[in-house]
């Protein structure tokens, strides 16, 4: 197995590539929100559906960004490897996953914001080395928020510190139905899956009279790597979701993590027949499709390890209460 370099300087050498080329990317990405510059033309513009499914979109914006960045990174690391929304989809998912560095990269995540001109959408950058996410770049040009970290090295918003909001001002839920939760209706639109999807939202709210979780809110922001950075912030308790891809998810983990934040395999108990005493959160396996993520809570005074501990038995709550939609994995294993 070939020995991939994972020391702080190299990671910072790749951290400072990729926000080098969020930046250069992000007048085209902006350009394409407004239809101005290079996209004026409107034509030029017309958001596709992939497969015949209106819901998952893809605009000229979309292999534009993704070209550029891979002709950019290929340049630095002829070596590596890359993964991209736009290449990879549309070339069938027929990947393999190996150890070697791998950029994984999507160039417009929150594409269905983007051609609705919300702002909550943004350019993200991962890099996997040993198939483990590392290093993170989210951009989301419109707003000017630039999110940054790699694996040991912190994790920052236009360079103030994750998350954002502290002790003693950042409490700690101590039970699900005081949490926010940020979920996503995702593209796949079949009975079966709405059916399970919508069954879990439902329980998630319904009050507890009724045997729900009563959850304080829910929030459907439209982007999972715009997500992950909303948790990393401490502007959400909680983000989960079947079904994203490891494009979605490879940079805004490693921020999310780097944040203080734990993340989890997301794929539910309910209805599974999953003996009770072997239901434990799973590490999250960012290939997987599944993801659970929990924002970094304090540790109680002179308790060190509590704020993990919180993290877990939440996980646990929301995962009792939430159904697995299943997909088959990215890449070949
Ligand atoms: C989508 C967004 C959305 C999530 C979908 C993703 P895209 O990515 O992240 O929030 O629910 O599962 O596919 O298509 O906009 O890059």
């Amino acid at each position: 197995m070939p020995v991939q370099t994972t020391d702080a300087a190299a990671l910072q050498a790749y951290l400072d590539t990729a926000v080098a080329l969020a930046r250069e990317v992000g007048p085209a990405f902006t350009d394409g929100f407004r239809r101005t510059g290079r996209f004026a033309a409107s034509s030029a513009f017309a958001a596709e559906a992939k497969l015949g499914n209106e819901a998952d979109c893809v605009t000229a914006v979309d292999r534009y960004i993704e070209e550029q960045l891979f002709a950019r990174l290929r340049k630095v690391y002829p070596t590596h490897r890359f993964v991209g929304e736009e290449t990879t989809a549309e070339s069938g998912d027929d990947y393999a996953v190996t150890d070697d560095p791998t950029w994984v990269v999507d160039p417009v995540d929150g594409t269905n914001n983007f051609v609705h001109h919300l702002p909550y959408t943004g350019i993200s950058i991962g890099l996997a080395i040993n198939r483990e996410p590392v290093v993170g770049v989210v951009y989301l040009p419109v707003l000017d928020e630039l999110y940054t970290a790699a694996r040991g090295l912190g994790a920052h918003l236009n360079g103030a510190p994750l998350p954002i909001v502290r002790p003693p001002a950042l409490t700690s839920p101590t039970a699900l139905s005081q949490c926010s939760l940020i979920a996503e209706h995702g593209s796949a639109r079949s009975a079966a899956v709405l059916e399970s999807r919508l069954g879990s939202f439902k329980r998630l709210l319904l009050d507890k009279e009724h045997g729900g979780a009563c959850l304080q809110n829910l929030r459907v922001m439209g982007s999972a790597a715009y997500d992950l950075t909303l948790v990393a912030r401490g502007a959400a308790d909680m983000y989960w979701e079947c079904g994203p891809h490891a494009w979605d998810f490879a940079a805004g983990a490693v921020i999310l993590r780097e944040a203080g934040g734990a993340l989890f395999d997301g794929a539910g108990w309910w209805g599974a027949d999953v003996p009770e005493h072997e239901r434990r959160p799973r590490p999250f396996d960012m290939w997987r499709r599944k993801l659970l993520a929990i924002r970094h809570i304090p540790d109680l005074p002179g308790k060190p390890g509590s704020g993990r501990a919180l993290q877990k038995q939440l996980a646990a709550e929301l995962l009792a209460v939430v159904q697995d939609v299943p997909y088959p994995p990215d890449g070949r294993h």
